[in-house]
């Protein structure tokens, strides 16, 4: 069983990947504008003055209630404490063997659901890490109202034209927030107030989600013998980032290396193509879409030089324990010798996650 080719996907993704990689690219008559090296995509993402983040994941503009620091009034938030990571990591570790044993009792036989198996152990696990002052009961509640949020905002992020503020999709996603939004404001010490918590965790959990199935995809679908689990959580967040693009918009007509970009344009910034280009990862030029995780082996390239964590004061303030938990189910998949029980097909309607990643283990 195969995952799909992202190299012959259409759509924005197929468009980014076949752009010239030759200099800032634009994908129309008047942009988007698309950096192809890493020097750029660094520029990008670190000039906050000339590039502003455009900061509104719902839609609705609410995020702008934050007092933030940069043009855009998006706050950017601090990045996990160890003792926050250890905490979130532990308790994936307990939840993860308990989804997969409530599986086989309801369904004996069947395959699993990767993104449907993943969505309580990723949320309690992103709860636990960042929510330390509230008690078992609030951070089941909120792990709950974050997933629901995440639900009903898909139909909002996915539509092709964003729906009017009183479409059922809109209510839909702002009565979720408000719910989460109520059980948050219960919470002691919540990191900033109930709307940041909230974006926070549905970022912090969202793109986990999407990623841990990603990896239990390539894996089922590759030989696992000898693999290293930190080896393989690199090679999947190389050949499939969930957040493959990011875009942010120019405050000024801006000088991007040697490529004048109008004022009030928009810049694209993708992982998934920087971590196709040769001179950041190991191995042959012809086997870098194939998933490979060995060639991390040879150490001469640092794994993550292609962002998919981003970079600047909007990276990713929960990096290390999205690692650590990928790291963590990567061992289980390579213990457990997961394979694909059907082909994978992409879904790009948010980021990038596998459309049903279904697999069974041997062990
Ligand atoms: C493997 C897992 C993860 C990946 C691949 C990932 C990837 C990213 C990327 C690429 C960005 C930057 C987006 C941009 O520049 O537009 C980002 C931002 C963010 N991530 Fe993660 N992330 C992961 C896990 C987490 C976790 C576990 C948390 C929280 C505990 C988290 C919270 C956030 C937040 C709050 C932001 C927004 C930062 C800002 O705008 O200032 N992420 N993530």
């Amino acid at each position: 069983m195969q995952v799909d080719s992202v190299e012959s996907a259409g759509g924005r993704l197929g468009a980014v990947l076949s752009a010239p990689r030759s200099g800032v690219v634009a994908l129309g008559g008047h942009g988007p504008w698309l950096t192809t090296t890493p020097a750029q995509a660094r520029q990008v993402l670190t000039d906050v003055v000339h590039f502003d983040f455009p900061g509104d994941v719902s839609r609705s503009g609410d995020l702008s209630a934050s007092r933030g620091e940069t043009r855009s009034g998006h706050l950017t938030f601090a990045p996990l404490t160890p003792d926050e990571v250890a905490r979130g990591v532990a308790t994936f570790a307990d939840l993860w063997p308990d989804a997969v044993a409530a599986h086989d009792r309801d369904a004996p036989g069947e395959a699993y659901d990767a993104m449907a198996l993943l969505r309580r152990p990723v949320a309690r696990s992103t709860c636990d890490a960042l929510l330390g002052g509230a008690s078992e009961a609030q951070r089941d509640l909120v792990a709950a109202g974050v997933l629901a949020w995440i639900d009903a905002l898909a139909p909002v992020i996915s539509a092709a034209r964003p729906p009017r503020r009183w479409s059922r999709a809109r209510r839909a996603e702002r009565e979720a927030r408000h719910g989460l939004e109520d059980a948050l404001a219960q919470v002691d010490g919540l990191p900033g107030t109930p709307q940041q918590a909230a974006t926070m965790l549905a970022a912090g959990i969202q793109v986990p989600i999407a990623a841990g199935s990603w990896l239990l995809a390539w894996l089922g679908s590759h030989q696992t013998y000898d693999v290293d689990p930190a080896h393989a959580a690199w090679e999947t967040l190389r050949l499939t980032p969930p957040t493959w693009i990011t875009a942010r918009l120019t405050t000024t007509d801006v000088d991007l290396d040697g490529q004048r970009v109008p004022a009030g344009a928009v810049v694209l910034v993708s992982p998934l193509l920087l971590g196709r280009l040769g001179d950041l990862v190991p191995g042959d030029a012809d086997g870098l879409p194939g998933f490979d995780p060995h060639r991390w082996r040879d150490d001469s390239r640092r794994p993550g030089a292609w962002l998919p964590f981003g970079a600047g004061p909007h990276a990713c303030p929960g990096r290390n324990l999205g690692m650590a938990v990928l790291v963590h189910l990567a061992g289980w998949a390579i213990a457990h010798r997961v394979r694909l029980a059907r082909e994978v097909k992409i879904d790009q309607s948010r980021g990038l996650a596998p459309l049903a990643c279904r697999f069974t283990t041997n062990v």
